[in-house]
Order: C-alpha cells, then sequence, then structure tokens
C-alpha cells in the first residue's frame, strides 16, 4: 500500500479497485490514492466486496460488481465516485448513485472497434462454421474433400441487420460495407441521413428487418425494453437460413427460445458472446448445440484496447475523488 498521506501532509483519498486490470490504469490510481486492489481471479464474494468498499472514497469496479443501495449503504457517506471498466453500466444502480450525489464513470468509444471486430468474426464463424470445422477436423472426421461438407451462407452480399445503432452498430456497418452487404438498421431512434447515408445503413422496422436479414447482429444497451428482445416469438420471424449474432448483453436473448430454435431449424445459427448468467451454465442447452458458438465475454479483449479502458477508468476514479467532473460520466437518469 502507498504512503496515505500526499507531500502537503493531505491525506490521500482511499480506493477500492476491484480486479487487476492493465498496470497503465493500476499507476494511475497508485500515484494519487491509497488504493486498497483485490487481486483474485475471480470477482470479491458479495460480502468481502462490501467489507473492502467501507469508507472509501471511490471505487473501481467491474461489470461483475453489483452496485446498489446495498453496496452504496455499505461504502457509506464518503464516497464520491463509481468508475466501471467498461461501457456497459447494467451493473449499477444510477438513479441510487444520483440520489446520492454520486457520479458514474464508464468507458466509451474505446472498445467501439475492437467490439465490432469480434462482432464481425463471430458473424463469419457462425456462418461459415468454423468452430464446427475445426473440431472435425481434430476428431479425425476428415477423410477427404466434400461438395457438400459443412456448408453455410455466404456473408459478402448478404443482408444485415443491425439492431441498436450507436457507436458499436455503425462500426460494424463499416464492417459490413467492405463485404458488400445491405445494411438494414433498427434503432429506438431513428438517426439522421447525415449518420446512415454514409454507412449505406436503411432504418428498418425491427420485424421486418428480422425477416429480410441473413444475419442479425445485437448492439443495445440492457434496458427493462431490451430484456428478452429476442425470444420465440421474433426468433420465429427471422429466416431459417439466419445466423444471430450477440454481443451485447445477455439477456437481451430469452436463451431458452433460442436453443429451441436452434434445435428445431427456426434460424440456421448463432454466435454468442455474451449469456445469462455469466459464465453459462454447463448444463445449458446451448452447450450442447452445434450450431451455436459460445465465447466467454471478450469483444474488448484486445492489449490495447483493455489498457486504455484502465487509463479512463483511473482517469474517472481520480477526478471523482477530487471533486473534479469525470472526463467520461454516464448521464444521470432525468
Ligand atoms: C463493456 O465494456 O460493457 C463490455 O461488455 C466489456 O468490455
Amino acid at each position: 500500500m502507498a504512503d496515505s498521506a500526499d507531500v502537503a501532509g493531505m491525506p490521500r483519498p482511499r480506493v477500492f479497485v476491484s480486479r487487476i486490470i492493465p498496470e497503465e490504469g493500476l499507476e494511475a490510481v497508485r500515484s494519487v490514492c491509497d488504493m486498497d486492489l483485490w487481486d483474485g481471479d475471480l470477482p470479491p464474494p458479495r460480502d468481502e466486496l462490501l467489507r473492502r468498499v467501507a469508507g472509501c472514497d471511490g471505487v473501481l469496479t467491474l461489470l461483475t460488481d453489483r452496485v446498489d443501495d446495498e453496496f452504496l449503504d455499505a461504502a457509506g457517506p464518503g464516497l464520491r465516485v463509481v468508475s466501471n471498466y467498461a461501457v456497459g453500466f447494467d451493473n449499477i444502480d444510477v438513479g441510487a448513485c444520483a440520489r446520492r450525489g454520486i457520479p458514474v464513470g464508464n468507458t466509451p468509444g474505446v472498445l467501439t472497434d475492437t467490439t465490432a471486430d469480434l462482432a464481425f468474426a463471430l458473424l463469419m464463424a457462425a456462418g461459415r462454421r468454423l468452430p464446427e470445422g475445426d473440431r472435425y477436423v481434430r476428431a479425425g472426421s476428415w477423410r477427404t474433400w466434400g461438395p457438400l461438407l459443412l456448408l453455410g451462407p455466404d456473408v459478402h452480399g448478404a443482408t444485415i441487420g443491425i439492431v441498436g445503432f450507436g457507436r458499436i452498430g455503425q462500426a460494424m456497418a463499416r464492417r459490413a460495407a467492405g463485404f458488400g452487404m445491405r445494411i438494414l438498421y433498427h434503432d429506438v431512434n431513428r438517426l439522421p441521413d447525415a449518420v446512415t447515408e454514409p454507412l449505406g445503413a436503411v432504418y428498418t422496422p425491427l420485424e421486418e428487418l428480422l425477416a429480410q436479414s441473413d444475419f442479425v447482429s445485437l448492439h443495445v444497451s440492457l434496458t427493462p425494453e431490451t430484456r428478452h428482445l429476442i425470444d420465440a416469438g421474433t426468433l420465429a420471424s427471422m429466416k431459417p437460413s439466419a445466423v444471430l449474432v450477440n454481443t451485447s448483453r445477455g439477456p437481451v436473448v430469452d436463451q431458452r427460445a433460442l436453443a429451441d430454435a436452434l434445435r428445431s431449424g427456426t434460424i440456421f445459427a448463432a454466435a454468442l458472446d455474451v449469456t445469462d448468467p455469466e459464465p453459462i451454465a454447463m448444463d445449458d442447452p446451448l452447450v450442447g448445440l452445434d450450431n451455436c458458438l459460445i465465447v466467454p465475454h471478450i469483444a474488448s479483449a484486445s492489449r490495447a484496447t483493455r489498457a486504455k479502458m484502465a487509463a479512463m477508468a483511473a482517469a474517472n476514479l481520480v477526478a471523482g475523488v477530487r471533486g473534479e467532473p469525470l472526463p467520461t460520466e454516464v448521464p444521470p437518469p432525468a
């Protein structure tokens, strides 16, 4: 632990950091604060988390930590900032923070392209059946070139439906344009033509988008309105040849309905970076399905992006404990 007083003899702010993040962030926090760092590979158990945040001026949390009234009560009245190491903040009750005058920071922008890269990789891998092909080779099943072996849809020239057309949805559209895809988008807010026309993206009502798309990629935030946005009903309106990609949040998809749809051929395949819960239970029906690719929430997991996220989360934390405006603050609810 660093010295508890700075050069002017003022006590250094006390902060809790709930997991090891890239050194760029830890160093920036350590240079200003007395940092208590949870160094386990797994998140701190709830009772440990509540114990460690008691009396802190600031906390740096991950999407695996629930920040709610119980957490804020445990931290106590001295808490001046919650800095989340993620762009998403559905783990945080932002309203509860706002009622106590506590700003919440997140890490928007820096992970946009990295996340879209992974979403496009998932789209291609599920469509062209890469995990199945890899398993087939390793199982020793590859005996000859086969005219009908592991056929899938073309990606180039196909129609993609992008649901949620914020920063990451738009980055997905730029990748799709490179593959000559026809691009449909749906969002609660129809975007200005000046944004969508250069991307060649056409606003389409959700049901029509689902019915027309060969690939559907989800980029919405998790809210009460988007929970189970993809359920038995919406899956039924998709093409039997369609591929669903989810890099948003697990609960946006009703997993039981998705497993039924994949088993019965209602849709062709799915690729998930996020599940509900995380980690997915090993007895979840999706785990046993060959046409469902699942990776462990790694969309932002490039070395460069995770380092930038660490620097941003640290900058929010340090600004908050100093009582300064956060460089990237989550807007408090109206
Ligand atoms: C986020 O930032 O919200 C991602 O899900 C993890 O990087």
